[in-house]
């Protein structure tokens, strides 16, 4: 693809815009109010907009070889932190998907140099459910079920910092835990039971 077709890509997505409605980029402008916090993965075929069918202007938007919540990064927790504390966004969402590349590559015992202390934190998943998943024989299924875990355990870790600690004793701010499924296309909610976890967690990871 020549950039001269994203430009052009972009020209007619601003007459559609407009065409819709004339002031759409002055109203654009003007604030940001999003909803929603939302934590993916960078995987080229999982777009938050796309997937939740929102628009410009209804999710803060972070993105991460296998949609990681690490308290040492500095980069998902100024997001974190901005979301939650300044735009005072209603719920956050982390959202993996099935096929994760990240993922597969923290089943593998394979040397993957920088990527190594990043994927740690996946094999740190794999090592808490170790039981649960090596019970699992089909490796496919093992595989969509770390996933699936890996998303609890972000969430988990977003519920650990202060700033969603407050944000849901002040505002009961609301958690939940996806998972893309690009086989289908459809979006699988997990469930999580943020209260049930939260009461479960809170005796080691209080902060106030
Ligand atoms: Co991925």
């Amino acid at each position: 693809m020549h950039v001269s077709e994203i430009f052009r890509n972009n020209k007619k997505w601003v007459a559609e815009k407009l065409a819709i409605s004339e002031d759409y980029f002055t109203q654009l402008s003007k604030d940001q109010s999003p909803e929603f916090l939302y934590i993916g993965c960078s995987d080229s075929r999982v777009t938050a907009e796309d997937l939740m069918g929102i628009e410009p202007g209804q999710a803060f938007i972070h993105r991460n070889i296998a949609n990681m919540v690490t308290s040492i990064d500095l980069n998902v927790m100024s997001v974190l932190h901005y979301a939650v504390d300044v735009l005072k966004v209603r719920q956050v969402v982390v959202c993996g998907h099935y096929n994760c590349g990240g993922v597969k590559a923290a089943m593998q015992s394979v040397d993957m140099g920088i990527l190594n202390p990043w994927l740690r934190n996946i094999r740190d998943v794999y090592r808490l459910h170790k039981d649960e998943l090596n019970a699992i024989s089909d490796e496919g299924k093992r595989y969509d079920r770390l996933v699936e875990l890996n998303v609890q355990e972000q969430c988990i870790n977003v519920i650990k910092t202060s700033e969603v600690q407050r944000a849901y004793k002040e505002r009961n701010i609301l958690i939940h835990g996806w998972v893309f499924d690009m086989r289908t296309g459809e979006l699988k909610d997990l469930k999580i039971d943020f209260p049930k976890i939260l009461e479960n967690i809170m005796e080691i990871y209080r902060l106030d």
